[in-house]
């Protein structure tokens, strides 16, 4: 690894108010802290600053504005799109020190943490009051709540309550120049102006790092049950969405592909969830809120292997076979990872699905025809992961030309229907190059322009999502 230096100055000042503990520089964690969860650039910080608490934060913000040094927020960096990667001499800001969850307010029904705070426990808190914070995903046990908001994190269950955006109520956030803003408070009802609360959500530590949030929080849905569905082409998949959304009371439609399910029953040893296969799978979990739930869910089945768009269906009997059928489906990216995959993550409206996965389906059999590609997805909210292995021999630097390549006219249908180039994964580094496709130049300047207001010497997260 190419070991940055922290600037003379700077280091000296550091060190002082944080110590050598919480201010490091040797190479592991310079590799540990400098990388996400994407494997196509090298990590090379220039050092890992460990704060305590927010005055920490606004002081080391003050130094690097001081002394023109760039900072990249940091969170549990589980980020597919490289939007937490340091790739050159920066010093990572992590906030896995400043995670406090406050007590859950039963009357306001929320709750507020630190950004360092990790996902599942704030789940956890909420749930110990009987109440939910219903954002989910397969790395909420690592995730933290300040990178969940600043990439606007998406997940299993958003066609029920969606994204974190809509759960959000207050942030606290240290801008470029130091200062330490306050947006919305935890208020339901605020029209005063400008939300600048939504700037920083979905932003990607541009303009500045999140280092508090209030969330609202639900009840818990009563009594919910899977079903894994066998269908045999993504035309039936779309009637089974439709019949489901009709008539039952979906909390998640997420699909696979029958490849993505061989690596995941493979790689854990586990048996296939039917006798026999299928080109797709739906995963649907509905909430079972009457006695006659499951008997319309099984008549919902019934009427859609009548059509001949569901081959074969099982239904969770019990919690842990709930929890079973949705590994399957959650274990995926992590299985995969073994192959360096090149990740879309692209979306639609629902409407249009049918043809952004006939297109994309066309292009797929036309320029990958010799490689292994894996669906999934959560096709209930317009959001498709299309997943390139690659495979052994050939160099990751190599592949990933070949993928970018194919990623133009991918993009380019995507654009056809005025879909989203990266609907859940953020844009980083990796999808910068493709920006254009989703959002127009001049929306681009006018990113510049807010970020230059929130970060006036550029110094927080440099090169992601556009270029200076
Ligand atoms: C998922 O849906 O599993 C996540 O977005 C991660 C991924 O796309 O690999
Ligand atoms: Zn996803």
């Amino acid at each position: 690894m190419n070991l940055a230096k922290p600037p003379q100055a700077i280091a000296a000042a550091l060190s002082a108010l944080l110590g050598r503990e919480r201010f490091l520089t040797d190479s592991q964690s310079l590799q540990h802290y400098g990388r996400d969860w994407t494997r196509f650039a090298a990590p090379a910080p220039s050092g890992v600053l460990l704060p305590n608490t927010i005055g920490e934060i606004q002081a080391i913000v003050g130094l690097a504005r001081q002394n023109g040094v760039k900072l990249v927020p940091s969170g549990g960096r589980t980020g597919l799109s490289g939007g937490a990667m340091a790739t050159n001499g920066e010093l990572v800001l992590s906030l896995e020190r400043v995670r406090k969850i406050s007590p859950v307010n039963q009357a306001g029904r929320s709750v507020t943490c630190e950004a360092g705070a990790i996902t599942a426990q704030i789940q956890q808190a909420a749930a110990k009051e009987g109440l939910m914070y219903p954002v989910d995903f397969a790395s909420s046990g690592s995730s933290q709540i300040g990178g969940n908001i600043a990439t606007n994190a998406g997940g299993i269950q958003v066609i029920r309550y969606g994204m974190t955006r809509d759960w959000v109520t207050g942030l606290k956030v240290v801008t470029g120049t130091g200062e330490l803003l306050e947006l919305n408070q935890g208020l339901i009802k605020n029209n005063t102006g400008l939300d600048f609360r939504h700037l920083f959500i979905g932003s990607e530590g541009i303009l500045g790092v999140i280092v508090e949030a209030t969330l609202a929080l639900t009840d818990p849905p009563r009594n919910p049950r899977v079903m894994v569905l066998g269908v045999r082409s993504m035309a039936a998949l779309m009637q089974v969405l439709a019949s489901c959304q009709a008539q039952l009371s979906i909390l998640a439609f997420e699909f696979f592909s029958d490849l993505a399910l061989e690596k995941v029953t493979a790689e854990h040893s586990i048996q296939p969830p039917l006798q026999e296969r299928y080109p797709f799978y739906a995963l649907v979990e509905f909430e079972s809120t009457s006695a006659t739930a499951e008997t319309r869910a099984l008549e919902v089945v019934e009427a859609c292997i009548a059509k001949g768009w569901v081959a074969d269906a099982v239904l969770s009997q019990s919690e842990s076979q709930r929890r079973s059928l949705w590994r399957l489906r959650e274990d995926i990216s992590e299985t995969i990872a073994q192959w360096t995959p090149y990740k879309n993550d692209i979306s639609t409206t629902v409407q249009q699905a049918p043809e952004l996965l006939r297109s994309v389906d066309a292009l797929v059999s036309q320029h990958y025809p010799d490689l292994e590609v894996v669906w999934y997805g959560h096709i209930g909210d317009g959001n498709l992961h299309l997943n390139i292995l690659k495979p052994d021999g050939v160099s990751v630097g190599d592949f990933q030309d070949r993928c970018k390549g194919v990623s133009a006219h991918l993009f380019a249908a995507v654009q056809e229907l005025r879909g989203s180039i990266s609907a859940e994964h953020g844009v980083g580094l990796l999808k910068k190059e493709f920006l254009r496709f989703s959002r127009t130049e001049s929306e681009i300047e006018l990113m510049r322009g807010i970020k230059a207001q929130f970060d006036p010497d550029g110094i927080f997260n440099p090169g992601k999502v556009f270029d200076p």
